[in-house]
């Protein structure tokens, strides 16, 4: 396929199209090498496929039988964005330990979360990662964290406060141009998903970056940085859409920075407060005598990067499949108090768990790991498919529907009693050493929109397409549907 170009901020990029969003499953399909990372299986003759049937040291843990000797059906469900449907399906068949691929099992039971999260990361599946924090090794990561650290205290979250409260501003000022307040009530229809994208993507562009790069509020469209990211299926399948322009670019903003390590802090910026903004750019590049600088130009731009991505769609996924349910179900909108809130973001978190994806790690110790009463040999991948297990029975009483009472203090909720959650089996922000570093943040963030949201507008689902919403594909990111939603301006006195 000839891409179209578009010149944008100095850069050449693909040029976004009406159907964005869809591209990256094509992209996919195109990089299907990539998804194939069998390194580790010779799948090629029968004899190794018998081997890995029937005496493979995994050979006792349930499973179909295609799924032990190949890789395939995994490559294949995977490229389609719908594994962690089939997993899900394979859970229900299988229970709570299933193997997935001659040398992967997934699990479903909460107790594995904290378990496998002892072992380190799959290098094979992190390897685009290993320059950010995200897929460092052990001891980079420790380098990285403690420099980014500063970025993420109770301080620094604190100072981002005000930040954050101007886009909120924003973000409601241009919803209301959108949906205006008019004598015989007014409103309009508003595509949320992509609002509450750009919404995340300035925010964190702003703290990553150390200005407002992005400006996909202010315009109304996405900035092409982001546009080739959600194209190419948010990181795995971008190695064909834009990796070099977004590269580019956030070198070019690194390097602005290291030349002008005070422009933080100039007088502009004292004006309106923001010199006070702790940024995550000023966390790796700030330094001083006794605290030299301790990560690369790349290694900075690399992680500036990750912080983009980790930090947008993972908190617009959560605040639209919220809004989704707010605008289903007229009950849920009525309720907002801000208890209920947390317990609305929660389960929204269990029904689309922002990081679609299994996250996997690998048995590190050369003797091998018991997990979830399960013996596995070094080497072993071990995945956790988080809407596949939240959508259990077994783990949540009514799993495909949308109760946010199960996170209140009630025992029972309109005749459904919840005593039997096992709530441990939905973890967002993941657990152990490689959590996510921005959980604070986040939940500030997804309260401050969603409160300003339901005080200013009564949301209603509209037409069909938004109906589907749930209903999406998932790679690392979920490819989500358009979300059309019609506010109608609350008057308050
Ligand atoms: C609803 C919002 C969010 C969710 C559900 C979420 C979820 C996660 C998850 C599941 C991980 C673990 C990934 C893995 O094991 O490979 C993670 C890691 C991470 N997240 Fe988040 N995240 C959110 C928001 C953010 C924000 C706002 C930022 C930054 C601004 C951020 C930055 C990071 C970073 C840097 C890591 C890597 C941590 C490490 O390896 O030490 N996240 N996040």
């Amino acid at each position: 396929m000839r891409q179209r170009k578009m010149t944008f901020d100095g850069l050449v990029w693909a040029r976004p199209s009406p159907i964005a969003h869809r591209g990256a499953q094509e992209f996919l399909v195109r990089d299907a090498s990539h998804f194939l990372p069998c390194k580790d299986v010779n799948e090629t003759n029968h004899l190794q496929r018998a081997y890995n049937l029937l005496l493979h040291p995994l050979r006792n843990i349930p499973s179909p039988k295609l799924w032990t000797c190949s890789q395939l059906p995994y490559t294949y469900h995977w490229i389609r964005g719908e594994l962690t449907f089939v997993v899900h399906d394979l859970h229900k068949i299988y229970g709570d330990t299933v193997r997935l691929t001659p040398n992967r099992v997934a699990f479903a039971h909460p107790d594995a979360w904290q378990q496998i999260r002892e072992n380190g990361k799959d290098p094979v599946w992190y390897h685009m990662s290993r320059l950010n924090i995200l897929g460092a090794d052990r001891k980079n990561h420790s380098r990285v964290l403690r420099t980014l650290a500063s970025g993420f205290s109770a301080k620094a979250i604190q100072a981002q406060e005000g930040l954050l409260a101007g886009y909120v501003d924003l973000f409601i000022s241009q919803l209301k141009k959108l949906a205006p307040a008019t004598h015989d009530g007014g409103g309009g229809v508003v595509d949320l998903s992509a609002w509450l994208s750009f919404f995340a993507f300035d925010i964190i562009a702003d703290l990553s970056f150390g200005e407002s790069p992005f400006n996909c509020l202010a315009n109304g469209v996405y900035h092409p940085w982001v546009y080739t990211w959600l194209a190419g299926g948010g990181g795995d399948g971008q190695k064909k859409i834009g990796l070099d322009q977004q590269l580019e670019y956030a070198l070019a903003q690194v390097k602005k920075r290291l030349e002008d390590p005070d422009g933080l802090r100039d007088e502009k910026r004292k004006a309106n407060g923001r010199d006070k903004v702790i940024a995550f750019i000023g966390a790796m590049t700030t330094t001083s005598n006794s605290n030299p600088r301790e990560m690369t130009e790349h290694e900075i731009a690399a992680n500036a990067m990750l912080l983009v991505t980790a930090g947008s769609e993972t908190a617009t996924t959560a605040l639209a499949c919220a809004v989704y349910y707010i605008a289903s179900i007229s009950q849920v909108q009525k309720r907002l108090a801000e208890e209920y809130m947390l317990a609305v973001l929660d389960e929204a978190m269990r029904r689309m768990p922002p990081v679609p994806r299994n996250m996997p790690r690998v048995v590190g110790a050369k003797g091998g790991d018991a997990i979830c009463g399960w013996y596995l040999q070094y080497g072993t991948v071990l995945d956790i498919w988080p809407w596949a297990i939240n959508h259990l029975e077994n783990n949540f009483t009514k799993a495909y529907d949308f109760i946010p009472e199960r996170w209140l203090d009630v025992d029972e909720f309109e005749g459904v009693r919840f005593n039997k959650d096992r709530y441990g089996a939905s973890q967002p922000f993941s657990v152990g050493p490689r959590n996510c570093i921005s959980k604070n943040l986040a939940y500030l963030e997804m309260r401050m929109v969603l409160a300003r949201l339901v005080w200013n507008f009564d949301l209603e689902l509209f037409g069909e397409e938004a109906k589907k919403f749930p209903d999406c594909k998932g790679y690392a990111v979920w490819i989500k549907r358009r979300l059309y939603i019609e506010l109608k301006p609350v008057l308050r006195d």
